[in-house]
């Protein structure tokens, strides 16, 4: 038998090897990054888990103490069940999970970065808007084959580009290829970081 993915998801196949892990945003749902993903990739398969942690209703994959201040110890947790879910979900659905990319915003973003520093066998690349640094991890992964795509506001009132910077040199250190793309505006995603991150994944193949 093959083992039951245990998120409330969508999942959506496609006619490519690839697969496209939708992490949404605080509030969002497994719905919310549909269109997106299409839009990244008309021909990747979508899978989109829905957030368990709920804040005042809202979902999320992990919790917070403040805006920014996480549960690191509930952040950790929720990574490995995350990446457990994928590995399930690959099993299940039948898809490769060597082509998983994951596609994350802002809460979504930051724990598919958690998942790039403690689980780096699940993602072979990853797009990641409004993402920050998640936690520094004990022992430094191996991200020699991995890629990382980041999106960043000019003027993001929730993620400092220190923090952005600070976040790519951490992956880096870890051996990923990184570009990170600065965009007028803040924390919400605009027209130019779909067309830049859909860009960069058409030259992904
Ligand atoms: C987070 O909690 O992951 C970040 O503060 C982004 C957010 O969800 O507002």
């Amino acid at each position: 038998m093959r083992p039951q993915p245990d998120f409330v998801h969508e999942f959506v196949r496609g006619k490519s090897e690839r697969t496209l892990l939708l992490l949404h945003g605080t509030g969002g749902n497994e719905r919310d990054l549909i269109p997106l993903g299409r839009e990244l990739d008309p021909n990747a398969s979508l899978l989109s888990p829905r957030g368990k942690v709920l804040e005042n209703g809202m979902p999320r994959f992990f919790r917070r103490l403040a805006e920014g201040v996480f549960d690191l110890e509930d952040l950790k947790e929720r990574t490995h069940e995350l990446a457990d879910f994928v590995t399930a979900a690959s099993k299940h659905h039948e898809i490769d999970i060597k082509n998983m990319v994951a596609v994350g915003y802002s809460n979504g973003a930051n724990i598919a970065a958690s998942m790039l520093l403690l689980r780096p066998e699940t993602l072979a690349a990853a797009i990641l808007f409004r993402a920050m640094v998640p936690l520094s991890p004990e022992t430094q992964p191996d991200l020699a084959s991995v890629r990382v795509w980041i999106g960043a506001g000019s003027n993001d009132s929730i993620v400092p580009v220190s923090d952005t910077k600070q976040l790519a040199e951490l992956l880096r250190g870890a051996g990923a290829d990184v570009t990170i793309r600065f965009f007028q505006g803040g924390h919400a995603l605009t027209p130019d970081d779909v067309d830049g991150a859909r860009d960069w994944l058409a030259k992904s193949k």
